[in-house]
This record gives C-alpha cells, structure tokens and sequence, in this order.
C-alpha cells in the first residue's frame, strides 16, 4: 500500500521543505524505494534542492487538467511533482471555491506506481496544505525543538482531527524534529515533550542544525550531493531508515 504522506507546519522556516527532501533523495538513492515527491508550495524550494527546476511541466499543470503521469520530472533519480509561482493562482481558486479534494482527484492511480509520495506543503494551515492532507493517508509534522513550535502543534492535532471527518484514515503518524542542537537545554527538553505527548510517532534522530544544510541548499541540492561528508548526513540518513520501519510497520498493522 502506497504511503501518501503530507509534511506539514504552519510555521515557516522549521525544516519542512529539507526534511523531505533528503528523505525522498534517500528512500529513492539508499533504499531503492520508488518515491514520488510533490512540490505543494508556491516558493518552490523542494523543487530547487531536489534539482527539478527545469522541469517542462508542474504540479499546477495536474491541478489544471494534464494527466500526473506525464508531468511527473525525473529529478537525478527522484520522480517529481514540480511547482513554480504559478500555482499561487490555482490556490486562488481552490480557496475561493472551497475546493479540498482536487488533488487528490488529478493523482489518481499515479500514487500507486510509488512506494512513498511526499507532499511538501507551505507554511500554512490553507487550502493547499487541506488539499494535500486530503489526498494523504499520513500526516507527519516537521517541527523545531522550540517551545513556541510546541505550542503550535495544538494548532495542527485540532486541524488534523477535523481532516479526518472527510478523510477518515488520516492519520497523524509522525514528528520529525529538525535544527536539533543537544547542546540546547530547551531542545531536549521540547524533544522530551513530544516524546511523552506523540510517543512512538516521535521518528528519530532529529536532524542536526548544521551550516552544511544551508550550504547545500543554496547550491540547489541535498547535503548527500553537496556536502556528502558533513556529520548531518548521518542524521538524515538514520532518520531514513527510521522512517521506513515506522511506515512499513505501520502498513503490517
Ligand atoms: N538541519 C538544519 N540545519 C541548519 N539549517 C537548516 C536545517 N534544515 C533546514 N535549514 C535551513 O533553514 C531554512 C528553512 O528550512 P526549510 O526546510 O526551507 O523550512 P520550511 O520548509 O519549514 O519553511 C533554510 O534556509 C534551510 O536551508
Ligand atoms: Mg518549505
């Protein structure tokens, strides 16, 4: 069963867009899986680090009738749903017409040509980020170990519950913690809450902060590309293999 997973936070700047990523450029790379990401924000980053910015047609082109499969790029080895500023106007749309199931609608049967979709979702609780956790059978939030981003996580636990009276198998499965620094009294404490509040949903390690991760991305790729020698690819490595088992225990259930 494909796992369609919707990374998501309403704040910005927390790790969302890396997490994925790295995670999709692994699981594809490192662990043969068959992934599909999905650029689902207008600011286009995943886009950018997964080197999908040529591509002739994006996610906007779906949203706008093309069949999914032809506009699907195939990024160093990672298939990609690519976005670009145009899907800003789509959002329009979808938000004017109170529109929450067309993604879902123009994926169809691609989704299942995948062992993993990831949906990147921008830095918002809207339309878009509706859309994705519609078409989605898993949520997992990506956050920061700071005490407002814990506040914050009431915010997505009500908004989820509320998905999951249209979607009625969503599930919040996961917490990924990112710009982790153990040195930093409040992140392990934060790190510790999310333990006792998500559990085992809690998918380690967390992601170091590490310079190396701005480094890569400003070049326009992943720390394994760019920096492949830098200790943070060992966090996103073990976070890979992590987020397998979860899923794929998960799936056995
Ligand atoms: N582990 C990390 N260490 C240091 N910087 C990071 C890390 N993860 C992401 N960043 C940087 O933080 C910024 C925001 O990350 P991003 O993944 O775009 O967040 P979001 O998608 O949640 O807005 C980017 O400049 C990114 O390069
Ligand atoms: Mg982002």
């Amino acid at each position: 069963m494909t796992k369609i997973i919707a990374f998501i936070n309403h704040k910005g700047g927390v790790g969302k867009t890396t997490v994925c990523a790295h995670l999709a450029y692994s699981l594809a790379h490192h662990h043969q899986k068959r992934v599909l990401a999905i650029d689902f924000d207008t600011q286009a980053n995943l886009t950018e680090i997964l080197g999908a910015i040529e591509a002739p047609r994006t996610i906007t082109d779906v949203l706008n009738g093309e069949s999914a499969a032809s506009c699907v790029y195939d990024a160093n080895g990672v298939s990609v749903l690519a976005s670009s500023i145009e899907l800003a106007n789509t959002e329009y749309d979808l938000t004017a017409n109170n529109t929450q199931n067309a993604l879902k609608a123009v994926l169809g049967d691609v989704v299942q040509q995948y062992d993993f979709v990831l949906i990147d979702c921008p830095p918002s609780l809207g339309m878009l980020t509706v859309n994705a956790m519609q078409a989605a059978t898993d949520v997992c939030v990506v956050s920061n170990a700071e005490y407002l981003s814990l506040r914050g996580m009431t915010n997505i636990v009500t908004v989820v519950e509320q998905m999951r009276l249209y979607n009625t198998a969503l599930e919040l499965s996961g917490v990924v913690i990112s710009h982790y620094d153990t040195r930093k009294s409040v992140n392990r404490e934060v790190l510790e809450q999310l333990r006792e509040t998500f559990k085992d949903r809690v998918i380690t390690p967390p992601v170091r902060s590490a310079v190396a991760v701005v480094e890569a991305s400003s070049h326009g790729g992943t720390v394994f590309q760019i920096r492949p020698n830098a200790d943070v690819v060992n966090d996103f490595q073990a976070l890979t293999t992590s987020f397998i088992k979860h899923y794929e225990k998960q799936t056995r259930q």
